[in-house]
């Protein structure tokens, strides 16, 4: 979708919002699928409310991305644009066991900063791409932990007020890969309280996760992580890879070999095959194990 209605487009800078014109989401995204749209950067958390007014006045969907690392976007011309929040300086300030984070903040670079500030919790997302937003947003976790064990208070714009607002921790539910934020609420910014630990101790655990991921994951390849989520005490990955599907492929879409819960783009796959792929593998395990899988990716097909 294209903005060029002169109103909105003269209206963007003073809103501190940049516009980039015919992006490709393929970019913007771990599985490097997804077609092409406008894309508006937000430089000040403050305009969002008026550009938000202004794109529903002038009747313009629009969407939410972070990093992109837990996203299936459809193909071709999208019928809606996508808003992204440019990254601030800095992207985390210390204060005693507090990190204050900006939502658009790398993840990976939150954890090694706070780590080097001996502020440790967080060593089980060490390799896990995206932004402390979108993790936030998922209630990201790995190896026993959930980052919304530490979260104290979020600031983010919500749809349904029109307004941004601060949340105590409190007033938030996380629970397996899913939290109570409505899904038009933007993550703006997070303060985490998180244990203080010396920085030797955590980057050992931090070693120790990384090894662990990078022998059971396709880290070098492009995926979105794992496709479906757990299932209550069982694995994805495992029924995947007990029906015998690792390397199953609909085009460049394909069931990686190392591990059966995710699915890699392995040169040029485009979101139809990918979706092709994800429903065919849905109903070989529910006919082997009568289990529904529920997709963890989140998927943005038209
Ligand atoms: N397994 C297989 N074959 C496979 C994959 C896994 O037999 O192809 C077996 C493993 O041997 C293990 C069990 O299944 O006994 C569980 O596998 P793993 O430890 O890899 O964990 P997982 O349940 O598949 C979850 C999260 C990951 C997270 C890891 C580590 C979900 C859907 N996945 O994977 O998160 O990194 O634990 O804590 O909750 C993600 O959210 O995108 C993600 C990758």
């Amino acid at each position: 979708m294209r903005i060029d209605n002169p109103k909105i487009v003269a209206a963007l800078p003073e809103l501190g919002v940049e516009l980039r014109s015919g992006c490709a989401l393929a970019e913007l995204t771990s599985l490097g699928i997804g077609g092409t749209t406008d894309l508006l950067r937000i430089k000040k958390h403050e305009g969002i409310p008026d550009l938000l007014d202004l794109l529903d006045a002038h009747g313009v969907p629009h969407r939410f991305i972070g990093g992109g690392s837990n996203l299936l976007v459809g193909d071709g011309e999208l019928p809606w644009v996508v808003l992204q929040l440019a990254k601030p300086e800095p992207e985390v300030v210390i204060d005693g066991t507090f990190a204050q984070v900006d939502a658009a903040a790398d993840l990976g670079r939150t954890v090694t900063f706070c780590a080097k500030n001996d502020l440790g919790g967080m060593e089980g997302l060490i390799g896990v791409p995206g932004t402390v937003g979108g993790a936030l947003r998922m209630n990201a976790g790995a190896y026993g932990m959930q980052i919304g064990s530490y979260v104290r208070e979020v600031k983010l714009y919500r749809a349904a007020g029109r307004k941004i607002e601060i949340l105590k921790g409190d007033q938030i539910s996380f629970e397996y890969r899913h939290t109570s934020f409505a899904p038009d609420d933007m993550m703006l910014a997070v303060k985490l309280e998180l244990p203080s630990k010396p920085f030797k101790e955590i980057l050992a655990g931090i070693r120790i996760c990384n090894e662990k991921r990078r022998s059971s994951q396709p880290l070098g390849q492009k995926s979105a992580g794992c496709i479906f989520k757990n299932p209550p005490g069982a694995s994805a990955g495992r029924m995947i890879d007990e029906l015998g599907l690792k390397g199953l492929n609909v085009g460049d879409a394909r069931i990686s070999d190392r591990h059966a819960n995710f699915f890699v783009n392995a040169g040029s796959a485009s979101a139809k095959d990918m979706l092709t792929l994800i429903a065919d593998v849905r109903e070989r395990v529910h006919k082997a194990f009568d289990v529904e899988l529920e997709h963890e990716v989140v998927v943005w097909n038209a």
